[in-house]
């Protein structure tokens, strides 16, 4: 194989974002992308970059055997489906994250997957952020010791609009996941239990449908670390993502970056430009990084940066918080995973839109 030849399913913000990237790949071809708004608008785009194919069905970048692998960018709850008919076709998948707002169903598809031996990457793209990478190398060199502490601090600039909240599966699922991902990646080790406070300090329209705006999660790690990850919908000074571990040889942090480094200082105080609006300033480095890592993957046969098992293990936190919040106690993963696995086996639907 010379080029990875791509298909993208679902031109929204996000997959047109990684076609773009994609784009600038030298080992990457753009063969089609596929969505049901696919009108003049997405028309016009495609050809400005001279992608040969818009079609307003998956299904006819599924049946191409030309296409080596699909980017998975529709909304969440066709994700798991979509997985299932990728492997199938024995394409290798890039699915954006969550994979599902249902750890059962993830699990369905990571199985699936793993039948049809494909190679299947998560969207957690803050792991491609190069302060964060610093942290995590720093930490496996073992410079901050033994770890004791993980601190994460996630916060928006704005809360979404209500239709998103409607959809979104709550702030656990659809915006502390990445944090707990983060949480994982840092430490080197698994979550096993949780205790998450959520609360509606910035909205009332959170708790029309039985979500919180703002919440903190204390974390226990297999490895007997503890960690906390703060969030908020809105923080009126911008996008704000520090990290923080701390151990018996010291701490690694990494800040928040700025537009630019300029200050200021005078009578009144000192001044600095505020952080990149929101996470396509932010993380578009780490985007690019991301679908590069992807194609070098599959490309070279070696293992994906971000696996199936991460996606499902930052699910289960995710829902095991969520639980925490409703019951106010403490919820251990093992807990919350085997009182699922009594309910009822779920259907493929639910739904999503995410950052
Ligand atoms: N990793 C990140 O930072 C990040 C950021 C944003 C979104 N996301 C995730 O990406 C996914 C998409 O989010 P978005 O913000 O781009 O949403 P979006 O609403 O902007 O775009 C989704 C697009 O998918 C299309 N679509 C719907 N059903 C489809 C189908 N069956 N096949 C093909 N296309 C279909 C829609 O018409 C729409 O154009 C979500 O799962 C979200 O959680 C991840």
């Amino acid at each position: 194989m010379t080029r990875l030849r791509i298909g993208i399913i679902g031109a929204g913000r996000i997959g047109r974002l990684h076609a773009d990237n994609l784009l600038l790949h030298p080992d990457a071809e753009v063969a089609a992308i596929a969505d049901p708004q696919a009108g003049p608008a997405l028309r016009e785009w495609a050809a400005a970059r001279s992608i040969p194919r818009v079609d307003a069905d998956a299904g006819s970048i599924l049946n191409d055997r030309l296409i080596d692998a699909v980017f998975i960018c529709s909304p969440t709850e066709t994700h798991v489906p979509l997985i299932v008919e990728a492997a199938r076709a024995g394409k290798h998948v890039f699915c954006e994250k969550p994979v599902s707002l249902d750890f059962r169903l993830t699990r369905f598809a990571l199985q699936a997957a793993e039948r049809a031996g494909i190679m299947l990457q998560v969207g957690f793209n803050r792991r491609f952020d190069r302060s964060f990478r610093r942290v995590k190398q720093w930490a496996e060199e073992g410079a901050a010791g033994e770890l004791h502490l993980l601190r994460v601090t996630s916060r928006d600039p704005e809360p979404p609009p209500e239709a998103y909240i409607a959809m979104s599966g709550g702030l656990f699922l659809d915006m502390a996941i990445h944090d707990f991902d983060m949480a994982r990646y840092l430490c080197g080790s698994d979550i096993v239990e949780v205790y998450a406070r959520g609360v509606v300090r910035i909205d009332p329209v959170f708790a029309r449908y039985g979500d919180v705006d703002t919440a903190v999660t204390t974390l226990v790690f297999a490895n007997g670390a503890l960690g906390v990850i703060d969030n908020s919908r809105k923080a009126v000074y911008g996008y704000d993502q520090r990290v923080e571990l701390f151990g018996s040889g010291g701490s690694i942090a990494a800040d928040n970056e700025y537009a630019t480094t300029a200050m200021l200082h005078a009578a009144d105080g000192v001044h600095r430009d505020k952080p990149p609006h929101f996470f396509l300033e932010r993380y578009s480095a780490a985007y690019r990084e991301e679908s590069a890592s992807f194609v070098r993957s599959v490309m070279r046969g070696e293992p994906v940066a971000v696996t199936g098992r991460d996606a499902l293990q930052a699910e289960l936190a995710a829902w095991a918080a969520r639980q925490s919040s409703v019951a106010g106690r403490p919820v251990r993963l093992a807990e919350s995973e085997a009182e699922a696995a009594e309910a009822a086996e779920p259907t493929i639907g639910g739904g999503s839109h995410e950052n």
